[in-house]
């Protein structure tokens, strides 16, 4: 690993179908990055197949049975110490991580949600936006804060609402937007710096006037 690498862990408890994104583009030569380590607070994640076909260490700390939602943060975070990766990357990870473990690793933790924040935090968000009569929908990526999907902006995929779309099929066509808009977020932090302020996102000591969008190059602009 050369030193311009960055080091990257990811968190999932599911699928794991944007973690294979990651790891198919980091194998591709498009992601510099070293995936240090994949964490699933679910022992029968799909996306621990991936990780693990692809050498790359895990660890399962189940949030099931953990004697409180502070003590598996905790857990989390002493392993996180261990990786001391530079950028955290939730990756479809269905849990809410508590103030402490929020502040203790500030500006290094990003979430891919489904829904065009601030539009639709939480779930059913295909749901919410066909209900709205939305014309698009789409994916965020965004620093972790506090509140529910509620941190600083950092990019967007949008994709139209077609006539006839129920959330299964709008859900379906999202998918491989989202694994383009987690490749090319990543990616952005390879190549640039990017801080969380209470401004909001800067880029190579630029604020953002808002999100940067994934154009059909794959870049975000
Ligand atoms: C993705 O659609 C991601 O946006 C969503 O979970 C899915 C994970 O898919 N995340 C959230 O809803 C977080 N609030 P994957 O396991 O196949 O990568």
């Amino acid at each position: 690993m050369d030193s311009g690498t960055l080091s990257v862990a990811v968190l999932i408890s599911g699928t794991g179908s944007n973690l294979k994104a990651i790891i198919d583009a980091q194998k591709s030569g498009r992601l510099n990055v070293d995936i240090a380590r994949v964490i699933s607070n679910k022992a029968d994640a799909g996306g621990l197949v991936f990780a693990r076909e692809a050498g790359i260490p895990c660890s399962v700390i189940p949030s099931a049975g953990a004697p409180s939602r502070e003590a598996h943060d905790a857990a989390i975070s002493r392993c996180l110490d261990e990786t001391d990766p530079d950028l955290v990357v939730l990756a479809g990870y269905m849990r809410i991580l508590g103030g402490e473990m929020v502040a203790r690793f500030r500006g290094k933790i990003i979430n891919l949600h489904p829904s065009l924040l601030p539009k639709y935090p939480g779930l059913d968000t295909y749901r919410k936006a066909l209900d709205a009569g939305d014309a698009e929908h789409g994916s965020s990526m965004h620093f972790v804060t506090e509140g529910l999907d509620d941190g600083p902006l950092i990019s967007q995929a949008k994709i139209p609402v077609l006539p006839g779309d129920d959330p299964e099929s709008l859900a379906r066509r999202l998918g491989p937007v989202e694994h383009r808009l987690v490749v090319a977020t990543v990616e952005l932090f390879t190549r640039r710096k990017v801080e969380m302020s209470p401004d909001g996102v800067w880029v190579d000591g630029e604020l953002s006037a808002g999100p940067m969008m994934l154009n059909e190059d794959d870049q975000l602009v």
